[in-house]
């Protein structure tokens, strides 16, 4: 199990304080896992237990990573943030009755770069067959504003990825090496179209021949 060193969860809470987020969670599993998973942030579940992907959209994932034979103990499984970014919104009740409760949002850019050298540190450290973005938010932590997942889904890249140029600096520079990368739909997207899995599906079918050919020998 590859861990983050403490100096730098200690950093990411340090620097990702004053933000409305709550709970930390780290990227979790193999060093050199056949997939390296970078989501969005974690939600309420997440936060709570400090575990990735255990809540609804992790049922989801783990259902992907079934059709391709994997498990959730062989993958690294990480977020461009790592605290659950909330919203305090009004929710009425059936009786009428008006409650306050925190709903999960997506991470602005400042926490996506308050939280940038964690995610830095596990790209120059963990060495996947391939990294497989879920989602706008992970993609264009990797390869900029630029890129989209509904033009990029299923597609094998090869490219540099963004880091942050230094601590003190809120621009990235582009890595000197290259990467593997393979963008697909977040495992939420299913929950508001649900037209999205047939294209999840044959996504990680991808995924999955990519394995194949590169693991044969
Ligand atoms: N979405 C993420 O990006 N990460 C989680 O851990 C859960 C949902």
């Amino acid at each position: 199990m590859f861990e983050l060193p403490d100096e730098l969860v200690k950093l990411g809470k340090k620097r990702i304080e004053g933000f409305p987020v709550e709970g930390f969670v780290k990227g979790r599993g193999p060093q050199t896992p056949t997939i390296m998973l970078i989501g969005e942030a974690p939600g309420e579940n997440e936060a709570v237990e400090g575990i990735p992907f255990i809540g609804r959209a992790g049922n989801e994932l783990a259902k992907s990573l079934a059709t391709i034979n994997l498990s959730r103990d062989e993958v690294y499984m990480t977020s461009a943030v790592r605290s659950r970014p909330y919203l305090w919104k009004e929710k009425k009740m059936r009786n009428g009755e008006i409650t306050k409760r925190k709903y999960n949002r997506p991470p602005t850019q400042q926490e996506i770069i308050a939280h940038a050298p964690l995610l830095d540190f596990e790209l120059k450290n963990i060495s996947p067959l391939v990294i497989v973005t879920l989602g706008n938010v992970g993609l264009q932590r990797l390869l900029g504003k630029e890129a989209t997942v509904s033009e990029m889904h299923g597609q094998i890249i090869k490219h540099p990825v963004q880091h942050l140029a230094s601590l003190k600096e809120s621009v990235y520079k582009w890595s000197t090496e290259e990467y593997i990368i393979m963008p697909t739909y977040h495992p939420a997207a299913v929950f508001y179209r649900p037209s999205n899995r047939d294209i999840l599906e044959k996504d990680w079918l991808n995924i999955g021949e990519y394995i194949k050919k590169s693991t044969a020998f």
